[in-house]
């Protein structure tokens, strides 16, 4: 891996085997993109690629003769103003209304590692030979302002990680209106866009179209990342596949506000962007002021949708995530909440507790309704006192009757919310996020506080961590159940509202930082009514995250499917519940729901007390197995084989790294009279090495290479998936290397 300043041509090649990227200092000073793709050789200019056009209608950005215009330039961060009338990645106002902006280069520098970017997440590197880092510095003269634009090529993946940085030195106090965290311009649109779409309990499901002349984006304008969209797209090209073509992705590394959008011109080139949404947001640059923006990182893959994937896991498995828990198998646990809701006592507890070490699970999670006034969801948010009628022992009586029992404890918390009806809320109603003169709008009967104060986080801080302090606790689920609105902090003048929004997400970090730095022994799970804050930024600080409220195994085969696009297993909370499920209704085979949770952080959410002999004997079955296949399951390399979306069949496969093992989940959603057998083709095995194939179901056992298993493909007996059940049948099949 390398990054190469050619000085006469004035243009930076950085690379590692996979992926390169070229950029450009261009005659105005600014950056201009020569090249973003498959790794290419090196050579000492690019400038061929530089494509000067004076066309009819377009303004030209230098004196005549030039031909200069960035109307139709690939830029690196395009600015809006003088001949680019495309979307800007960035928008600066100045103190006399002028929009108008012009960095241009001064210096750069190239380091070996990466630099942190707290308080923001980002990824990082252990050893500076991981990657390189360049940083590219301009200059508005004018303003006296400087922008540094950051990149990070890492050496063992096709990632190009970028961010963005505004420092005020001028007199003039600027307003940053718009700051995008990555800008990337491409000469031609023949792609189609990939993204994540969704709402609660169907979050994540995949959605491919066509690219169309004009804008087309996906956004959240609703505090967290949200349900609705990811905050990631890919462009593929449309022959590309699971396995190859190619495919480029943008994923942001922040929990908040985004937008996401691709501007195809009627010249059919593209223009991709990834940041916090301009909406609501105003950042005050005065002197001395500066704004760094969230990380962005691009991903190349040449070999389809499951390169990319690959890239994306690796990337947060060995880049973001961090602390004792990275790349370490997640513990089996049980969640009380569809066994109890906020209806239980201590006993209740404890009865489905031993049941739950009876069955070989090893860690048991109280859910919401332990503390405060909390019997329903009208109270309780915001006093984290542990409320002793229903557990006269406190948190810590509790967790060690249960650590007694062989298991850890873990518990639950939703830090930025308040009830009307709390201690907190009678003693600070300022705290509350809302614009006083007008209604506050509750969700589910609880406010958002205000985290862009730091005295609110310090006092959700101080409950928090005393009730970790005191008890025995090993794990924390995270929640956050509604979204913003009256976004307007009393704790701010009004010169700077337009910042609320970016530093309430700063003081969730915060509290992460501060809960993960004192407590590193702690595994988080972040939550948010399932998964509606689902994002890179919150896997930095809580390795997992629960992924969907919905744990009906059919629809979860569809959300866990979409959710692996870019996340990896071992990031996907994925839970057995009771049947009929509690969200559609549905009931399906025990069996089922566990061959699809198994696919992820794998746990129950149900009183095991209430299932007969043989579906308690049948868990316990479960645990036992799941702990021998889980490190393969939650850290193998993934590959999707058969989609969920608009089929019958589902197929995925996961494959240890050293492709000694493999487990596959096949899933069929109704049973089919008179079926042929189908054939499912495994990938990701060594072609060479002779595999045990056991039907897990049956117990059949086939012995062949891994060349023949992949190519000739593995036929699925529907007989047998009519004796599972039909409808909602599934199988596991399990590939061990034999010498
Ligand atoms: C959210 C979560 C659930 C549960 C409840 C508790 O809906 O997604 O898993 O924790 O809150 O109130």
């Amino acid at each position: 891996m390398s990054i190469v300043f050619h000085p006469e041509a004035q243009e930076f090649h950085l690379f590692n085997d996979q992926v390169s990227c070229v950029l450009e200092v261009m005659a105005n000073g600014h950056i201009g993109n020569l090249y973003y793709g498959k790794r290419i050789a090196d050579v000492p200019s690019f400038a061929y690629l530089h494509e000067d056009r004076d066309r009819p209608l377009t303004a030209i950005n230098a004196p005549w003769p030039s031909a200069f215009s960035l109307n139709y330039l690939r830029q690196d961060y395009p600015a809006f103003g003088t001949t680019d009338y495309r979307y800007p990645a960035y928008k600066i106002r100045r103190e006399n209304g002028s929009e108008i902006m012009d960095f241009k280069y001064v210096s750069h520098s190239i380091s070996a590692g990466k630099p942190s970017m707290a308080p923001l997440p980002a990824t990082y590197v252990e050893h500076d030979s991981a990657a390189d880092s360049l940083a590219i510095e301009l200059f508005d003269a004018v303003t006296a302002t400087r922008l540094i634009l950051h990149y990070t090529m890492f050496a063992d993946l096709p990632v190009l990680a970028r961010h963005t940085e505004f420092i005020q030195e001028g007199e003039e106090s600027l307003c940053l209106e718009q700051a995008m965290s990555l800008n990337l311009d491409l000469p031609d649109a023949d792609y189609e866009w990939v993204h994540l779409y969704g709402a609660w309990a169907r979050e994540r499901h995949i959605r491919v179209s066509p690219l169309a002349e004009g804008l087309q984006s996906i956004y959240s304008m609703r505090g967290t990342s949200s349900a609705e969209h990811n905050p990631f797209i890919a462009l593929k090209r449309p022959a590309a596949d699971e396995t190859s073509g190619e495919v480029i992705a943008a994923s942001l590394v922040y929990s908040g506000n985004f937008l996401g959008q691709v501007e195809v011109s009627t010249d059919r080139e593209t223009r991709l962007q990834l940041g916090i949404h301009p909406n609501n947001f105003r950042w005050n640059l005065a002197k001395g002021n500066s704004f760094v923006t969230p990380e962005a990182v691009l991903v190349y893959s040449d070999q389809g949708l499951g390169g990319m994937s690959h890239a994306f896991h690796d990337l947060w498995n060995n880049y973001l995530v961090r602390g004792e828990y990275k790349n370490t198998p997640r513990p089996i646990l049980l969640n009380n909440w569809e066994a109890t809701f906020m209806n239980f006592t201590e006993a209740d507890i404890l009865r489905i507790a031993s049941k739950t070490a009876e069955a070989g699970a090893e860690l048991f999670v109280l859910d919401d309704g332990w503390f405060g006034k909390r019997d329903d969801d009208f109270a309780g948010l915001g006093d984290w006192k542990v409320n002793l009628k229903k557990l006269p022992n406190g948190i810590k009586g509790l967790s060690e009757k249960v650590e007694a029992m062989g298991m850890k404890f873990g518990l639950w918390i939703e830090p930025e919310m308040v009830n009307e009806d709390s201690d907190l809320f009678r003693e600070h109603p300022d705290y509350v996020l809302t614009d006083p003169e007008r209604f506050a709008s509750p969700s589910r009967h609880q406010y958002i506080l205000d985290f862009s104060r730091k005295e609110v986080v310090d006092n959700i801080h101080a409950q928090v961590s005393a009730v970790i302090r005191d008890a025995k606790i090993s794990y924390i689920k995270w929640d956050m159940n509604r979204y913003l609105s009256e976004v307007y902090s009393r704790g701010t003048d009004a010169g700077q509202q337009g910042e609320v929004l970016h530093r309430y997400i700063l003081g969730v970090y915060d509290l992460y930082d501060r809960l993960t730095t004192e407590f590193p022994d702690i595994l988080f799970e972040s939550c948010s009514s399932g998964g509606a804050r689902f994002d890179p930024g919150l896997l930095y600080y809580a390795p997992q995250a629960w992924c969907s409220d919905d744990t009906d195994a059919a629809e979860r085969m569809r959300i866990q499917y979409g959710t692996s696009l870019v996340y990896p297993n071992s990031s996907i909370g994925a839970h057995v519940s009771a049947v009929p499920n509690d969200q559609v209704g549905r009931t399906t085979p025990l069996q089922t729901r566990a061959n699809v949770a198994f696919f992820g952080a794998f746990g129950y959410e149900l009183d095991l007390n209430h299932l007969p002999a043989d579906e308690f004997a049948a868990v316990k079955e479960q645990i036992v197995f799941y702990k021998e296949w889980r490190e393969v399951c939650q850290f193998g390399t993934f590959h999707r084989l058969i989609n969920p979306f608009g089929g019958n069949d589902m197929a995925w496969i996961s494959v240890a790294k050293d492709q000694k093992r493999a487990i596959l989940g096949y899933y069929q959603i109704l049973g089919l009279p008179n079926p042929r057998l189908l054939r499912v083709y495994p990938r990701g095995l060594c072609q060479d090495a002779v595999y045990e194939v056991r039907n897990q179901a049956s117990g059949a056992v086939l012995r062949l290479p891994g060349s023949v298993i992949e190519h000739a493909g593995l036929p699925i007996d529907r007989d047998l998936l009519r004796e599972l059940g039909g409808d909602f049948a599934s199988l596991l099949l399990t590939f061990t290397e034999v010498d």
